[in-house]
């Protein structure tokens, strides 16, 4: 993917929306986490909880119970059912030798491996390989941890692939970096609603005040690209924060120097900031068609000045707090059931893009 160098506003038609159906109907979110969050790579934690062999978390992953942990040969991604019967083998998070499942003891490797099985010896020809945790597709990427439920999932560093690229090509520094502090945010509304608000910045000039004085959020300023699971955008500090430094709201100076807002299908929005190495991640998950959960996790480098990042943090919260009352809005205007379809202008394209991809999934 190349980056858009567009100059000039865009033009087009009005874009008719999805219907409003599609964010109230619980049978829609049903089909969307089989077909969409069942199917896609998941952010489900991060490398400190799993620094050392034994260390291991476990995550509820549309609705499967998942531990992830770390051996000396890396890291593992299994299904936390026990193959006796059922029980979740592995609780909260912590470090282990093995899992020791707490109903009748069968026990597993770090790996998921079945290592032991009380009175197994009474099974005729009981084979233990027979018997291991359902192992899934686990990634790294940096400090964080990503999960597929589906087995034959497209490969991540191809998920990942366009906007780890452009986010390295800003300065930022993946591998340097630490999760500092997570910000949540439960919100009433549809998780589609929270993606296409993050997908423009058409709402940036009319909702987001301080982000705008800070940023050139003007249709030329704010470009977009898109690729086919993939959203970049990008946008640089207005002309007066650079040269008055009192102007800024947090301290903008080191190696990055652009804001880049991204996004990769379905629920992954990495964004990075200029000034000392960061990564913002924004990730939300459905609660129910109405009710998302959305977190805002911030990754710094260690020494970084800590008064900007706190400056960072208050400053980014804001912007994300000032999303909340926009989004219940909306979704209670779904809900009315008085419109069932909006539009979308040129500079709102990208959601078009966006509810392509959940036409597809959906396939209704
Ligand atoms: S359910 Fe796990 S040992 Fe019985
Ligand atoms: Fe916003």
């Amino acid at each position: 993917m190349t980056l858009s160098t567009e100059q000039t506003p865009r033009t087009g038609e009005l874009i008719k929306t999805l219907p409003a159906s599609y964010y109230t109907d619980p049978a829609i979110l049903e089909i969307e986490q089989k077909e969409i969050f069942a199917k896609s790579w998941q952010y489900v934690g991060t490398t400190d909880a799993l620094s050392k062999p034994g260390d291991f978390i476990t995550v509820d992953l549309v609705g499967v119970p998942i531990v992830v942990s770390r051996s000396k040969d890396g890291v593992h991604a299994m299904v936390n059912v026990c193959r006796h019967r059922f029980h979740e083998v592995a609780s909260g998070c912590g470090n282990t030798r093995a899992f020791k499942c707490p109903y009748h003891a069968w026990t597993y490797g770090l790996d998921g491996s079945l290592i032991g099985a009380p009175r197994s010896q009474q099974v005729e020809n009981f084979d233990k390989a027979e018997f291991p945790l359902e192992r899934l597709p686990v990634a790294v990427w940096g400090p964080l941890v990503f999960v597929s439920l589906k087995t034959d999932i497209q490969p991540f560093e191809e998920w990942i692939g366009p906007v780890d690229a452009s986010l390295r090509a800003t300065g930022m520094n993946l591998d340097l970096l630490v999760m500092r502090k997570r910000t949540t945010f439960d919100i009433a509304c549809n998780w589609k609603v929270v993606a296409e608000n993050y997908l423009e910045c058409y709402h940036c000039q009319v909702a987001h005040p301080n982000y705008s004085r800070t940023f050139d959020t003007t249709p030329v300023g704010y470009t977009f690209d898109t690729d086919q699971q993939s959203f970049i955008a990008n946008t640089s500090p207005q002309a007066k924060i650079l040269t008055d430094e009192g102007a800024a709201p947090y301290k903008m100076q080191g190696p990055i120097s652009v804001n880049q807002n991204d996004y990769v299908w379905p629920n992954f929005a990495p964004m990075t900031w200029p000034g000392q190495n960061n990564l913002l991640v924004y990730s939300f998950r459905p609660v129910a068609a109405d009710h998302t959960i959305g977190y805002f996790d911030y990754f710094f480098e260690e020494g970084n000045d800590q008064q900007a990042e706190e400056e960072f943090i208050a400053f980014l919260d804001e912007v994300g707090a000032e999303d909340v009352p926009l989004i219940e809005s909306v979704q209670r205007g779904m809900a009315s059931g008085r419109l069932e379809i909006g539009r979308l202008v040129p500079d709102e394209q990208q959601i078009e893009h966006f509810q392509n991809l959940v036409r597809a999934a959906v396939a209704l």
